[in-house]
């Protein structure tokens, strides 16, 4: 897979993607399921919703998520990654309303229908600003009018004060655009991108969030 962030950790390429699941799982000392499962419970998705995955890699949430949309809701995962797309395929694709397009998030895309909700589980963080401001953009221009962004990812929080025993291994897992990422003021920026009402969940000490704004 071609790399077009070099310093991205996000580009998931070979072992890490094929075993990305179980990976997970170990970093999180088995916690991401319950963080994942209460993540999906807190968005309020409403049975017959449009939902779009973005960087939706394997399935797993979409899988979840498709318990909520019930039989007449709809789901699209789009990712750049074929071993992705397999596990996807293989997870969630015997749903016959859940479906998997391979499309680059970083650039302009237009769908064929609009979606009443975008999902982004810890994709955004590990892009450029001027790259994050595009997915923002591809996300407003594929919701209807009312339609909610959801941002699952890391938290606005100061690498100095964090306790060192999760500061060395964030910053040795994690890379420099991330450390942008946690920086910023991301009601402020998604109120310029036309984004609003915010309804926001923090969970692991503070440190990721799950952070929901309406399209306006
Ligand atoms: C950190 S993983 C997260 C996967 C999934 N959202 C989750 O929470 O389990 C990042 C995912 O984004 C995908 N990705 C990276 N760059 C992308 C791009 N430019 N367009 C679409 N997907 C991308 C990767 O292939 C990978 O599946």
């Amino acid at each position: 897979m071609a790399r077009y962030y070099p310093q991205s950790k996000v580009e998931i390429d070979g072992f890490a993607a094929k075993r990305y699941d179980a990976l997970m799982d170990i970093i999180s000392f088995g916690m991401y399921e319950r963080f994942l499962r209460s993540t999906i419970e807190n968005m309020e998705i409403n049975d017959g919703e449009a939902v779009v995955d973005l960087g939706c890699g394997t399935g797993r949430n979409a899988c979840l998520m498709r318990s909520y949309i019930g039989e007449k809701g709809y789901l699209l995962g789009l990712d750049i990654s074929d071993i992705m797309k397999k596990q996807f395929e293989k997870k969630c694709l015997s749903y016959g309303n859940v479906d998997f397009k391979t499309q680059r998030i970083d650039q302009p895309f237009k769908l064929d229908r609009k979606f009443d909700r975008a999902f982004i589980s810890f994709v955004l963080h590990g892009f450029p600003q001027e790259v994050r401001r595009t997915i923002a953009q591809n996300v407003h221009n594929n919701l209807k009018s009312g339609g909610k962004f959801c941002i699952w990812d890391f938290n606005e929080f100061s690498l100095k004060e964090m306790p060192f025993y999760y500061r060395i291994p964030f910053k040795t897992v994690e890379c420099v655009y991330a450390f942008d990422f946690i920086k910023r003021d991301w009601k402020a920026l998604l109120t310029d991108w036309g984004f609003g009402n915010f309804r926001e969940t923090a969970m692991f000490k503070g440190y990721a969030r799950l952070l929901i704004a309406e399209k306006q």
